[in-house]
């Protein structure tokens, strides 16, 4: 058996501060990657909302394909004649797969960890919602990273996809004679067939839930103890998770329901 402190009386003598440390502290340290998951979470808000903000021109009242079609040139186009081409584009989405690889490692590394402290003694699930998409968080990852490939594959590279009457070579022609990608009716083709939408439905319920504890933590990560600003922070998370859920989910479900069509 080892002895106990009191059983050690040499141990006394040494200053706590310079006392040897039971175990070096884990690298990446906890609070590093605390703060990635809080500066690349806080990238993803603000792109699921500039996106929803673009997939939003589809209920346009007149003619929702040029607009919609439009704006996704113009994300292509973004900052021209300054930067040549989609290179805007590109570098997007090269900060957006770096903090989405970021993202995942530090989430994955994170979740071990803690299981790893948990061991055998968990505690009992509370069943307060917090807690319970707390403890879904890694699942509900998963299924947003499954979702995002599916997603590009889906309407940026159209590969699993293609088809017929589908297919992200089709084209359209914008007021001023510019030849476009047709994007909205990719997104018409896609959401009809009603697996796909629904997928994207349940997807968008993920990402809800997702989106709400994501903010919560960030918050807590950095340190917005006070109770009002908690709850303030609180009801802003669970407001964008919920504008999130219906901006998008509603767009799936229109076209299912042929309130959407070319
Ligand atoms: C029902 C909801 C959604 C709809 C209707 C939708 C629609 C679209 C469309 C039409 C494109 C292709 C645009 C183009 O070709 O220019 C696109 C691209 C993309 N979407 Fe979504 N989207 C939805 C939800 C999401 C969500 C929840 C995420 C993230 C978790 C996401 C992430 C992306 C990304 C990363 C791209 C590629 C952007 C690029 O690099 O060009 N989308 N989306």
């Amino acid at each position: 058996m080892s002895p106990t402190i009191q059983e050690r009386p040499d141990l006394d003598q040494i200053p706590v501060a310079k006392r040897p440390a039971t175990s070096p502290p884990p690298r990446p340290q906890t609070w590093i990657l605390k703060v990635i998951m809080a500066t690349t979470g806080s990238i993803f808000i603000l792109f699921l909302l500039f996106h929803l903000a673009g997939n939003l021109k589809v209920y346009l009242p007149d003619d929702p394909q040029g607009h919609f079609n439009e704006y996704a040139h113009w994300l292509r186009t973004l900052l021209n004649p300054l930067v040549p081409g989609s290179t805007f584009l590109w570098a997007f989405r090269a900060v957006m797969v770096l903090a989405l690889c970021l993202h995942v490692y530090s989430g994955l590394t994170l979740w071990i960890r803690a299981h790893r402290l948990r061991g055998r003694h968990a505690r009992k699930v509370h069943s307060t919602k917090h807690h319970l998409t707390g403890r879904t968080m890694l699942w509900s990852g998963l299924i947003i990273l499954s979702f995002i490939i599916f997603h590009l594959l889906d309407l940026t590279i159209g590969r699993a996809v293609e088809s017929k009457e589908f297919s992200t070579k089709a084209t359209y022609t914008l007021h001023d004679g510019t030849v476009v990608t047709d994007a909205y009716s990719n997104l018409i083709h896609s959401f009809e067939r009603a697996p796909v939408a629904i997928f994207y439905v349940v997807v968008m319920i993920v990402i809800a839930f997702h989106l709400s504890h994501g903010i919560w933590s960030i918050i807590n990560d950095f340190g917005g103890t006070a109770h009002r600003t908690r709850m303030v922070f609180l009801f802003l998370a669970d407001l964008i998770a919920l504008i999130v859920v219906i901006g998008n989910a509603s767009i799936p479900l229109a076209v299912l329901a042929g309130g959407l069509t070319l």
